[in-house]
């Protein structure tokens, strides 16, 4: 009996070690940055082998999650496996280093959060608001950004204002001057809205937020991977955002930016390890003495180091193909689509603006006369995966494009449009 339990254990392990060798993907040569001056189709083409997607399957949705690729898969595999067998605690906070020079803001500003709404709670719990103070959202939030407002406003008695996003950045600015009353105390808006993926003119918003003595919180799910970032050149008071999106990072990975000067303002109300500067149960009454001085005092506990290895590697991706060149193919390849959808004329309902500076890389569109979640689904049946869009009541269509893309992939999809 005991030699068959052993032979069990044992051949068990020898199974999972097995398994374990097979999932760690060999690491792949990345292509040389020189390729990309010579021969950019190569390149991108060798990029995209960087990613273990399907060859049988388009993915257009990085706007919902971002797939790592192999650099950033092994990372975590490797920092996983190393915490185990060295019984290794702590490390994550170099990631906050790191993480701070990709956005353009210190290590102090830099708080790990595990999602983007997590970022928006503190922001949202922590400013300091009475009841009858007014925030400003979109009416095209996800429900990361406005659940929390809307359940403080529900909890606190704060009251929440509106406006719809317009075609150009200008009229947006100014749809947002409409609304701001003297009781106006923060700007939450998203950078880059999930429905229809404009880009908002964040830095001009944030100006007017300040010179109106106004909060700004900017809701960036959808900020770094895709545009080349510089928080404080944009002079937000809060961002927040996560890695698993546009910058291809681990699932379950985020950080919340606090400009330092704004430490102090925004409460926090959720503190264990790593928080404060020490506390004392011995004495009578315990103490508690301080926070932190950096952005720290917002997370605390255990993370996940492994997951934080992984987000360091999906940084050094993008640096070694640089922030310029990403944007310049993220956005490049979605313009090319938004012209090919409007030159289908009539047969489209463009939502996204053509504005240069207001588009990203996400089109927004509705085909007429089509049930939006009916083209969904005719995709989806052609192996290509968009997302439909029923937030806010658009029921609308939305395709993003990402590094790993290529411009065969989106014309198999305007194909299928024209068809539809
Ligand atoms: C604009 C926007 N805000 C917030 C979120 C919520 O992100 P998370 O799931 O990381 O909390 C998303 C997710 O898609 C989003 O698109």
């Amino acid at each position: 009996m005991q030699n068959r339990r052993d032979f069990i254990r044992k051949t068990a392990l020898g199974t999972m070690a097995l398994a374990f060798a097979n999932s760690a993907d060999a690491a792949i040569p990345m292509p040389s940055a020189s390729l990309l001056e010579n021969d950019e189709d190569k390149f991108w083409k060798l990029i995209r082998n960087q990613f273990p997607l399907s060859k049988e399957k388009i993915y257009l949705n990085n706007g919902t999650m971002g797939p790592s690729p192999f650099p950033v898969i092994n990372a975590v595999h490797e920092a996983m496996r190393d915490n185990d067998i060295n019984g290794n605690y702590g490390g994550w906070e170099s990631t906050a280093e790191k993480l701070a020079t990709f956005v353009g803001a210190t290590a102090d500003e830099i708080a790990l959060t595990h999602n983007v709404t997590d970022g928006i709670n503190i922001v949202c719990w922590g400013v300091p608001l009475k009841k009858g103070d007014e925030v400003i959202l979109t009416t095209h939030e996800h429900v990361g950004n406005a659940s929390p407002w809307l359940n403080r406003a529900k909890l606190h008695g704060i009251v929440i204002k509106t406006f719809t996003p317009a075609k150009t950045a200008a009229e947006t600015l100014q749809r947002i001057n409409d609304v701001i009353t003297k009781k106006t105390k923060v700007i939450a808006v998203p950078h880059i809205p999930c429905t229809i993926g404009q880009i908002l003119p964040a830095k001009e918003i944030c100006k007017m937020a300040k010179e109106k003595n106004i909060y700004s919180f900017i809701d960036g799910a959808h900020g770094p991977g895709m545009l080349k970032l510089d928080l404080h050149d944009m002079g937000c008071d809060f961002y927040a955002t996560c890695t698993h999106k546009w910058l291809l990072g681990p699932k379950g990975t985020g950080f919340l930016y606090v400009r330092k000067d704004m430490l102090d303002t925004l409460q926090t109300y959720f503190v264990g390890g790593g928080s404060d500067t020490g506390w004392d149960m011995t004495k009578t009454p315990p103490t508690y003495s301080n926070y932190v001085t950096t952005a720290h005092r917002y997370y605390f506990g255990t993370q996940n180091v492994a997951l934080y290895r992984g987000v360091d590697a999906a940084i050094d991706f993008m640096n070694y193909i640089g922030m310029d060149r990403v944007e310049k193919r993220c956005r490049g390849m979605a313009t090319e689509m938004q012209n090919k959808l409007l030159a289908m004329g009539d047969k489209i309902d463009m939502l996204t603006p053509t504005e240069a500076e207001s588009r990203g890389a996400v089109v927004g569109f509705r085909i007429k006369g089509v049930l939006y979640t009916d083209f969904y689904n005719t995709a989806a049946k052609n192996n290509i995966r968009i997302r439909s869009v029923a937030e806010n009541g658009l029921n609308s269509l939305r395709v993003s494009t990402h590094i790993y893309n290529n411009m065969d992939e989106v014309d198999k999809l305007m194909e299928l449009v024209k068809g539809a």
